[in-house]
């Protein structure tokens, strides 16, 4: 094949991709509006003595067969042979923001098909096909997504975390080596979120190139960022396949998960913004802007698991009045399930509860003008359960086997035709028989040994979720869903693609709520994160925090309430109003505008903004995490707005004791000021002086 070199743009970005027998990224970054004929020799590498003779390419797809000594995109073989394909590139298929290169490898009997698209907000999408053309079964234990990265980029920011502690960040100097996370949950899981951002040294939310990664892949990950022995380097990313998981048959193929990434020459904000719009227009694809986010009251950490279908009325009518507009009753609803050791599988209304059926409480709902949703975890079952005592071999495991339980409970196999139609059958059955608008689905346990007649499952187990999520929205297109996996563990673009919110976490503390949802801001717009006002004491820390921190907290988000109303004082419940009310006047442009990341100068603040997308008004959230450091709080500088508009800034919102606590605060807090949008960027504004875990919110208006 004759060498091409071809050029991809987005918005801002291009990619310049050498194609010949191979294909390879030449340069992604800003895009290069001056070119001369031939200008990518200028990229001709030497070839040093001590290596093989000739340049070896970081090809899209690494293989050890041309020489690159690099982790490999593809390992496979067929009874042995066929292992060190080299692929050729037979065709390509250029449209303006996209290529499919098809490549073959004859001897190996292979066929791949590459597919990388950049959208109008400068974000890659990348997979690829392997397809087995050749008699026998090919099997495949990796085939990855690869993308390279220039040298400059030496720092790494990760995600760690765990149950109530999820997007946790950590930063590591990338020299030598290099990174790699492995996540073997069997779903996205809290400790292994699968993303990654590189940049240059000290990149931070307005400086530094960032190349920014997301893995769409509900299961089993691995990620890595490799330094090559001569300095190159790349980003890989791909879906760990059990032993003997894939094999494929002649004619049968498998395709990576897509691999989402963007570049930012403006650090870490404006690869957000990319990864925001990308999200909001082409994975949601403006579907929660048909409405407003309906603000949620949850029942678990009001009633947990004792249903009591008259209280739960009371508990809605509260609600309502407090101006909720979607109604959640959680776990603990159907047949059997008195506690976490009983009753999953089995998705029948507990009628020794709900004596008079689910009808009466749907429609006190309704009559309240509430919208109505309910809580399933179709894809796991408890030992104490009907289903498990008529149908035992449901379990996604392996015989002779005892694998350990989580939360008391096992997984079911969806591979299992019959269990697979049962949970449909019984989902189906509940959204076409009452008004539910909204289902919050579960999965509280990691899976261990996924067994399918005795063959590993743990790929085929993540389709077949999607599968059944996908079968039930085609017949039920208007009702929405949220991914929970206890708390934030299945959260990712693949997921998103068929729901509508995440469940960021199981910790509704306002203080952890504020690390969580940041670190969950990277890559998701506000309006798809879950964020609730949980009880003065919260269930989780046992700290107190008062309703400005918790109110404010939950201020940006898909916001909810998540109490029993019924037991509230009044005085609480007026903070809950007032909350709602904020939140229902700022919503449109919370939901709408550029969410950003402020840097402080001091750590125990942290701050955010979302700004119109006409830049005439904005809000700042800025949150006193901890004991302030020096004794006055520094400025705050707010980047984003338009230079040139003036903007009159003004406190909506603050702590009770805000003007006791100091002698004055800044004069902006009590008196109109108005400054542009320049000004506000470089200068900025004077920070008050707050107590630990308390809150303020800025607003700014075109004046
Ligand atoms: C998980 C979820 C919670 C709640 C419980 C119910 O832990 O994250 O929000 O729904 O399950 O059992």
């Amino acid at each position: 094949m004759n060498t091409k070199i071809l050029s991809v743009t987005g918005k801002e970005t291009e990619l310049i991709v050498k194609v010949c027998e191979y294909v390879e990224i030449l340069y992604w970054g800003c895009i290069i509006n001056t070119k001369s004929e031939g200008a990518e020799y200028s990229l001709s590498r030497p070839i040093p003595y001590g290596r093989l003779d000739t340049d070896i390419p970081m090809t899209l797809h690494p293989e050890l067969g041309r020489g690159l000594f690099s982790s490999p995109a593809l390992e496979g073989h067929r009874n042995g042979k066929g292992w060190a394909p080299v692929f050729q590139t037979t065709n390509v298929k250029q449209g303006r923001k996209e290529l499919t290169i098809y490549s073959e490898d004859k001897a190996a009997g292979l066929q791949l098909v590459t597919e990388l698209r950049l959208d109008e907000f400068d974000v890659i999408k990348l997979r690829h096909k392997l397809i087995n053309t050749a008699d026998g079964i090919y099997s495949v234990n990796r085939l990855a997504n690869t993308l390279p990265l220039p040298e400059r980029a030496n720092e790494l920011l990760t995600y760690y975390g765990r149950w109530v502690n999820e997007f946790q960040q950590t930063r590591m100097r990338l020299t030598q080596g290099g990174y790699q996370q492995e996540n073997r949950r069997g779903r996205t899981s809290h400790e292994h979120y699968p993303a990654l951002i590189a940049g240059t040294q000290y990149f931070n939310e307005t400086h530094g190139d960032v190349w920014g990664f997301h893995l769409a892949w509900s299961g089993n990950h691995r990620m890595r960022v490799d330094v090559k022995a001569d300095g190159r380097r790349f980003m890989q990313a791909e879906a760990i396949y059990l032993p003997g998981e894939v094999a494929l048959e002649k004619g049968d193929s498998i395709a990576t998960p897509w691999l989402y990434a963007t570049h930012s020459e403006c650090g870490l904000n404006k690869m957000s913004q990319h990864f925001h719009q990308h999200v909001r227009s082409n994975i949601l694809n403006n579907r929660l802007t048909k409405k407003a986010r309906p603000i949620h009251l949850n029942t678990w950490e009001g009633i947990y698991f004792d249903h009591n279908p008259e209280y739960i009325m009371d508990m809605a009518t509260e609600s309502a009045k407090m101006g909720v507009e979607r109604f959640i009753i959680d776990d603990g609803w159907f047949k059997g399930r008195c506690g976490d050791k009983a009753g999953l599988g089995d998705w029948y209304l507990d009628k020794s509860k709900y004596t008079k059926g689910l009808e009466g409480v749907i429609e006190h709902v309704n009559a309240l003008g509430m919208e109505f949703g309910l809580w399933f975890e179709p894809e796991m079952i408890n030992k104490d359960s009907d289903l498990y005592r008529s149908h035992p071999d449901w379990l996604l495991a392996m015989d002779n086997y005892e694998q350990p339980t989580g939360r008391n409970q096992y997984a079911i196999d969806l591979q299992n035709e019959d269990a697979f139609n049962y949970l449909f059958e019984r989902l189906d059955y509940f959204l076409s028989k009452y008004n539910i608008s909204y289902i919050k689905w579960d999965m509280n346990r990691e899976i261990v040994q996924p067994g399918h007649d005795g063959y590993a499952a743990g790929h085929k187990q993540v389709e077949m979720y999607y599968r059944l999520v996908d079968k039930l929205t085609a017949k039920h297109p208007d009702v929405e869903i949220e991914s929970c996996a206890a708390g934030g563990g299945r959260i990712d673009f693949e997921v998103l693609k068929r729901t509508h919110r995440f469940w960021a976490s199981d910790n509704n503390d306002a203080l952890e709520r504020q690390q969580i949802q940041r670190g969950m801001s990277y890559f998701f717009p506000p309006e798809v994160m879950g964020s609730h006002i949980g009880a003065k004491h919260c269930h989780c820390t046992r700290r107190t925090h008062d309703i400005n921190f918790r109110g404010l907290t939950a201020l940006f988000g898909h916001m909810g309430i998540e109490l029993d109303p019924v037991k509230e004082s009044e005085t609480e419940k007026q903070g809950f109003m007032k909350y709602i009310q904020l939140h229902k006047q700022l919503r449109p442009l919370l939901h709408s505008g550029d969410a950003i990341r402020l840097s402080t100068d001091d750590d125990a603040h942290l701050a955010h903004a979302v700004i119109a997308t006409a830049q005439d008004k904005a809000v700042v959230l800025v949150a006193q995490l901890s004991m302030p450091t020096n004794s006055l709080s520094s400025t705050l500088r707010i980047p984003g707005l338009n230079k040139d508009k003036l903007y009159s800034i003004s406190l909506l919102d603050y702590p009770e004791n805000f003007h006791d606590i100091v002698n004055l605060q800044p004069l902006w807090t009590k008196e109109p000021v108005v400054a542009s949008g320049e000004w506000l960027k470089k200068a900025g504004i004077a920070m008050p002086i707050l107590d630990p875990e308390s809150a303020i919110l800025i607003g700014l208006k075109e004046a």
